[in-house]
């Protein structure tokens, strides 16, 4: 990262008291991890957050291309902020993450949307304090959307949580799946050493904190930039030799990657969680091909079932994209088919959304809208009855769990996650939140278990 103490404490110097922020960070879970480095920024220039952005001089919005509706709801909340801005004249609106990296998009942002101060893309968070710097001075559009070599170490980070911490442990993707959009905004793969990635968490857990997810689009294929021999299972070996009570997790997997080495280190260390997220995206080997995923469900299958041998209970969850383009019926079923097999915990389901710039984009889709939205619903139908049926599998048992905190929609209880990744319900004392907790399971709902404090 580069040297910005010097303009940090210009911009220090500038601000005035009680000066407010407001980031709001969009998509994946990478994103939320750039928007606390922002929030670090911001901090040592002067800035404490709100999350009201009424009350806000600065709101800074980290935004997500992976889907269309993801950025048509950035666009809604910029053209809402017309009137924040003509209320508050002094307001400064800057757009970071993903979606700035599309030329298309940074200049219809330019075009369009004047009330924007301020544009940094996803791999130039070190230049926020040179454009903040600027549009403090009073310079109306400033952007930075170049490529730096910031990736690695931020100097301070606000969290959002005091007992879950996330750790990038590689960003970008050389993968090209032809639908996805995350190797052009993200770039390719680049992994942070491994000495400073276990001496952040060894500096984590020493702070109290109790879950570590590490993060990556491809945690697989960590270290494979590195000049040492670094894997992520060695990662993973190193990381569970850290002293304290703690879990560790990582997201995500891609299936081609996911080796019999991988799966037997998880069963070996055992601060690592017994839970996979292993995204399958299509049932189909043929669909598969087509997004270029270059596994076959023949070989995804041989590694769930490798894993499930190992530990029928071990929790499995994945991705789907439903109506990739021209999906046949048959191929449709398929994806049903993989789903009721592998009888996942948790599936995070998406239609298809065409991204430009993305092989995917050139092919001529025949099927249409209604279709989708049919499929998508029957997916949804079929998943429920699986994991509704697989949960049963806890009843009766103790489960081990982190508290989040209160339960929303259910006054009294207290929820967390288990060690597998579900959801478990518990009637308790707020002060239990951020603490490991055991509780024994005494009833299953459709998407998470309930049961009762020992
Ligand atoms: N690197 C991760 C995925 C990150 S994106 C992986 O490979 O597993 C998260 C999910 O968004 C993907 O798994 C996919 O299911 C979905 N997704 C990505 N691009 C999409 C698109 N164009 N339309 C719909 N869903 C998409
Ligand atoms: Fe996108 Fe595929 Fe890379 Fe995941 S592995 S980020 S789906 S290109
Ligand atoms: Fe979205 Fe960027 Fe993550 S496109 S899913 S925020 S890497």
């Amino acid at each position: 990262m580069k040297d910005n103490t010097s303009l940090i404490r210009q911009i220090h110097d500038m601000l005035g008291q009680d000066k407010k922020a407001c980031v709001r960070s969009f998509g994946c879970q990478l994103n939320v991890s750039d928007g606390e480095k922002i929030k670090g920024i911001l901090r040592q220039a002067g800035y404490s957050f709100t999350d009201d952005e009424t009350e806000a001089d600065i709101i800074i919005l980290n935004t997500c291309a992976v889907r269309e509706s993801a950025e048509d709801r950035v666009f809604g909340i910029v053209g809402s902020m017309k009137k924040l801005k003509e209320n508050k004249p002094s307001l400064l609106i800057g757009i970071a993450g993903c979606m700035t990296a599309q030329e298309h998009i940074a200049e219809k942002i330019k075009k369009s949307y004047p009330q924007v101060d301020i544009v940094l893309g996803t791999s130039a968070i070190s230049a926020l304090p040179g454009l903040l710097l600027e549009a403090l001075k009073g310079r109306k559009f400033s952007a930075d959307i170049s490529e730096y070599d910031d990736f690695s170490e931020a100097a301070e980070q606000v969290r959002e949580s005091s007992f879950k911490a996330s750790v990038p442990i590689m960003f970008g993707c050389n993968n090209f799946c032809t639908y996805c959009i995350v190797p052009f905004v993200r770039g390719r793969e680049r992994s942070r050493r491994p000495e400073d990635i276990v001496s952040e968490v060894r500096g984590l857990v020493a702070d109290g904190y109790k879950e570590i997810m590490l993060l990556g689009q491809n945690v697989n294929s960590y270290g494979n930039d590195l000049a040492d021999d670094v894997t992520f299972p060695g990662l993973l070996r190193q990381l569970n030799e850290i002293e304290g009570d703690f879990w560790i997790r990582f997201m995500s997997s891609h299936p081609k990657d996911a080796s019999r080495e991988l799966i037997d280190t998880i069963f070996e260390c055992g601060k690592v969680a017994k839970h996979l997220h292993l995204p399958v995206q299509s049932g189909s080997t043929e669909v598969l091909r087509r997004m270029n995923r270059r596994y076959s469900i023949e070989k995804y299958l041989g590694t769930a079932e490798y894993i499930l041998a190992k530990d029928r209970d071990f929790s499995l969850t994945t991705d789907i994209i439903v109506g990739f383009p021209n999906e046949t019926d048959e191929e449709f079923e398929a994806t049903l088919d993989i789903l009721r097999r592998v009888k996942y915990d948790n599936v995070y389901s998406f239609i298809y959304s065409k991204r430009s710039g993305t092989k995917a984009a050139e092919i001529e889709d025949m099927v249409s809208d209604e279709t989708k939205g049919k499929r998508m619903r029957r997916l949804l139908e079929v998943q429920r009855e699986i994991s509704t049926e697989h949960y049963k599998r806890f009843l009766g048992r103790t489960m081990r769990v982190l508290v989040d905190g209160p339960a929303k929609k259910h006054q009294g209880m207290m929820t967390g996650k288990s060690n597998e990744f579900i959801i478990v319900e518990f009637e308790g004392d707020i002060s239990l939140t951020g603490q490991f907790v055991d509780v024994k399971i005494t009833d299953t709902m459709n998407w998470a278990v309930r049961g009762e404090l020992i």
